[in-house]
Order: C-alpha cells, then structure tokens, then sequence
C-alpha cells in the first residue's frame, strides 16, 4: 500500500522528469553507448564503485553562457568531458558555448581542449577527445544584443533536427549575475525558452535554467532575483548551484545520519554540547578580487555553502530523497536559526582581512596588496559566528561556522562535540583530562568520519587516552567519488532538484545574515581585524569561543 507521501514523491518525480521519453528507465531500454569503450578499467572492476548507470538522462542541448570564463575551464567543461566517458552521457548530448570572444568553433574546440587536459579526471586520449568535441559548438554574441538569441534559437532548432535532443535545453549561466535577467528576457523573447507551468508534459521537450551563486547580493536583492526569474520561468524550471551539495562527502552526511540507527539518538541538544562546521582554504583571492571584493566571505561563503552544511547536520529526517522532502526540512531549521542581530554583532560574529605571511612555507601577500583590491578594502576574507537553532532537537546547542582564505591549510569539516559522561568512575582520572567524543565529518580533504572516544592505555594501571576511529573514503572504496559539478549537472539533466537551492532556502539563507551585513555598514563600526596569513584567523573568533568555555578544534 503506497502513503500519500510515496504518491507525491511519484508525482515530484514524474514533474522533474518531463515528458515520458526522458524518464530514465525508458532511456535505458533503448540507448547504446558508443563511449563504453572510455570507461576506464578500474570504473568496471571496483565493485564499489556505483557508475549511476542508472541514471542516464535523455538527451539534451546544454547551452554555456560565460562559456570562455574560469568556471567553464576549471569546472563545467572537465565535469562534461568525464561524465561523457565515465557516466556516460546518452548519444547527441551537445554542449553549445556562447560568448562575446571572436572564436570560431575549432578555436573553441581548441580551449576546452585545453581546460579538459589540465582539470579533467578522466584521461583525454586522440580518440576521446574526437568523441567528445564532436559535440560541441559556438555561438558568438554580446549578452546585450538581441540578434545572439535569435542566433542561437536557430542553431538549437537545427540542432534539434540534426541531433536527437528533441527539443531539451538546459541552458547554464556561468556568467556574472548582473546578466542573469537579461540572458532569460533574451532567450525567452527570441522563442528559445519557454516558462514550462506543465512540465509533466511541455510541448516540445523540456527548459531548464542553471545558475551560479551568489543569488543576490543580499536579502532584498535576492528577492528581486527570485521575482524576475518568477516572471519567465516556473521554479521547477530553476537549478540553484550550491557545489558543496554536490560534494560526495556532505551526501554522505545524510547517509550517515539517515541510513544509520546508531547515531540519531544522541543527535540532539541532551549529548551534543556544540557543533563547529570549519571551511579553511589556503588560498587567497587567486585572481578574482573583482568578484570578491563585492562579496567577502559572509556573502561567498557563509550565506551558501556554510549554511548548507548546516542544513544537513541539523536537519530533520525527511521521509524521501527527493526534492521537496528534502528541501522543506532544510528550509525549516533555516528558518529556526538564530542569529546574532544588533549590539550580539560584536561579540559573536568575528570578521577579519589576511596579512601577508606565509602558507605551507612560501611567503604570501596580503590582501590589500592583491591585484585588483582597493588597498582601502574592507572586504573581510574570515568569518566566525555563533548562530543557534531554536527547535526542540537543538534549543541551546551553539553552532560555531568559521571559514577563511589564506589559513594554514585547506580542510572543510563539521565537528559535533558531545557533552562529557554525567560521572566518571575512574579514580585519579579527572574529567577535565579527557576529551570529549566527537564525531567530525571530513568533507575534505581526507575525506571520511572519525569518531574520538577515550580507551584504556593497556597496562596494569587504569590510564586513559583519547583515541580515534577512522572511516576513510578512499580507503573503503579504492577511490574518491566524483566531482560535485559531475553529479549536479547530471540532475540537472535528469530533473532531479533534490541537491539544488530552492527559492525559500536562499532567502532563508540570507535572512540569517543581512542583520550582519547591516550591522557592519553601520557608520562607526569597526572594520575587519587582520590576521596574518597562514594562521587560524584573528585571536579575536578565539576570545569569542572561549568567552563561551569552548575552544575551535584545530583540524
Ligand atoms: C566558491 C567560492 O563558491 O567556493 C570560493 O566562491 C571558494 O571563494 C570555493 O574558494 C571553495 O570551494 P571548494 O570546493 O574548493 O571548497
């Protein structure tokens, strides 16, 4: 007997999917791959290894605008190269790439060449690259000017009858967001996208948006974002990109919480004492201050990714894997967050701005010395906050987020520390002497779990030691899994919004920090603290966790 939950999830399913031509299973039966060939050894001898052979989307024009831009060479491009050879995409999958460059398409052909050699996973041979460029092509044209959508419109039309992607476009904004509402209103007056309201069966083949974050600038600018998208497409027609949830390692938080009984129990406010989510990266702006000196680490990576890890920690179980179960329960713990709002400002949120100094070894220039940062610059390149969560599971449970360039080494974890035993029988052993448990989930990099828990130091005397257990990815399954981009474009195309940012999750998510992002605009406040590059950020995020009796783990 199916609940009325499992018929909804058939139904969210069956609305992501289009029509029936692009279910996947009804593309299984029919579809031969002509990149078997590719795949590499190790892909069919690991039995571990899962090659979602599953989830092969129907085919599909994937159009890049910003196609000449970084994301599209370090990221998009390799992603599609591998997912090709090791996934595989479905025969007459086409990559159609817009920009202003005057390239022809084998000068575009040529660059993504290049991007794929360097950044792709999968390794590029004579033969595959011939597989792969075939399908790629080029449209030139300013973002500004009608005629590159009417231009583009007739070549997907052509597409559409040369190749069998019948109609399916998923068009991919890896551009700046100031173009986002003119690249829609120009595909959508030029006829080459259409606002889908029945998506279970649009007339001919299915329309999808891709976009990048950031999603605004703050919560009213957002807002504005989310109204004009509103206007030309259907929500179920937008993928929001957050890549940390296409990370392997946060999906596995979930399999951790949700697919295990052991661990739940002591989820909650009566074991955990406080969780501390880090994302430390040694580099600093590397060439793109013009994006970040708009941005800083609130906006770039507190207000998405940092926030996202907290959704999946903090969540309630959702009674499906699927993309309105999911999201409605991370939309409600972001809604239950609370943050520091007013005179709190100064003493639980702590930003700060790298000084020169040195990472692993090598001196490094501050911030303000970077090319391209106003040498007035009050964009912060640290964050360090105290929010809490005011349900029943986390009520007075300190969630500490910090996360900033130029630290001393790159890791990304989330920490749950626990409370300590209620008595400790050991005689001569003080409770003070013994760490706490804790789990800590390493996104990366070692990816994996560790559990630190206090064991017996063999001898005939009573000692104990922290010791800790370790679940390593690579370990346990021979390799790493894919890269994030890998799986979201992949859902993208099969419809599947579960790992994507809905439209009350991103203004949830800015809701939590706009009071912050007022409060240090307000005249008279100080600016970011500095730090000096390759250390842990400003003493001051130190003063604020001890304030509280706790101390930032060192990971
Ligand atoms: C991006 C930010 O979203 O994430 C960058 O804009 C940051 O500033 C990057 O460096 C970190 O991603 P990852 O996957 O390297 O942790």
């Amino acid at each position: 007997m199916h609940s009325i939950l499992e018929h909804l999830e058939q139904l969210d399913l069956a609305d992501h999917q289009g029509s029936g031509a692009e279910h996947p299973n009804a593309a299984t039966e029919t579809w031969v791959s002509p990149m078997d060939a590719w795949s590499s050894e190790s892909d069919k001898t690991n039995p571990l290894r899962s090659n979602g052979g599953d989830r092969i989307p129907a085919p599909c024009a994937m159009v890049i605008f910003g196609v000449s831009g970084d994301l599209t060479a370090r990221k998009l491009m390799p992603a599609l190269y591998d997912l090709t050879v090791g996934q595989p995409l479905p025969e007459g999958f086409t990559i159609v790439g817009v920009s202003h460059r005057d390239w022809t398409e084998e000068d575009f052909r040529a660059k993504m060449r290049e991007a794929v050699g360097s950044a792709a996973r999968m390794p590029v041979t004579a033969e595959s690259w011939e597989l792969f460029s075939r399908n790629l092509f080029y449209v030139r044209g300013e973002f500004d000017n009608p005629d590159t959508y009417a231009a583009l419109k007739t070549r997907l039309d052509a597409i559409d009858v040369e190749r069998p992607t019948a109609g399916n476009r998923l068009f991919y904004l890896a551009t700046s967001p100031t173009y986002f509402a003119p690249i829609l209103r120009g595909l959508s007056a030029a006829g080459a996208l259409e606002r889908q309201a029945n998506y279970l069966e649009p007339t001919e083949g299915w329309h999808r948006v891709v976009i990048e974050k950031p999603f605004g600038h703050d919560l009213p600018s957002a807002r504005l974002l989310i109204a004009e998208m509103a206007t030309l497409l259907t929500e179920r027609q937008i993928y929001r990109i957050d890549h940390y949830l296409g990370k392997e390692t946060v999906q596995n938080v979930l399999a951790f919480r949700f697919a295990n009984i052991l661990f739940d129990p002591v989820w909650n406010r009566q074991y955990v004492d406080n969780v501390q989510i880090t994302a430390a990266e040694a580099l600093g702006v590397e060439g793109r201050s013009g994006y970040y000196e708009g941005a800083g680490a609130l906006r770039d990576m507190v207000a998405s990714h940092l926030l996202q890890l907290l959704t999946v920690v903090a969540m309630e179980p959702p009674a499906f894997f699927n993309g309105n179960a999911v999201r409605d329960e991370k939309v409600k713990v972001l809604r239950s967050v609370v943050a520091p709002v007013g005179s709190e400002i100064a003493t639980r949120v702590v930003r700060g701005q790298y000084d020169h100094g040195f990472v692993g070894g090598q001196p490094v220039p501050g911030y303000l010395e970077e090319k391209g940062v106003s040498p007035e610059s009050t964009t912060e390149t640290f964050a360090a906050m105290r929010l809490g969560i005011d349900n029943w599971r986390w009520s007075g449970v300190p969630f500490y987020l910090r996360t900033g360039k130029r630290m001393p080494r790159r890791v990304t974890e989330i920490a749950v520390e626990f409370k300590r035993v209620p008595h400790l029988m050991f005689q001569n052993i003080r409770d003070l002497d013994l760490t706490p448990n804790v789990i800590s989930l390493r996104i990366q990099p070692d990816e994996g779990i560790a559990l630190r828990f206090a064991a017996k130091v063999p001898g005939a005397r009573t000692q104990l030691r922290t010791v800790r257990m370790d679940f390593l990815y690579g370990a346990a399954f021979g390799e790493s899994g894919p890269d994030a981009y890998e799986r979201l474009l992949l859902d993208a195309m099969l419809g599947d919004p579960t790992l994507f940012t809905r439209r009350d999750e991103v203004e949830a998510q800015w809701a939590i920090v706009q009071p912050i992002l007022d409060g240090w605009h307000e005249p008279g406040s100080s600016g970011p603290l500095p730090y000096e590059a390759g250390s842990w950020g400003p003493a001051a995020a130190d003063i604020m966790i001890e304030r509280d009796g706790r101390s930032w783990r060192r990971p």
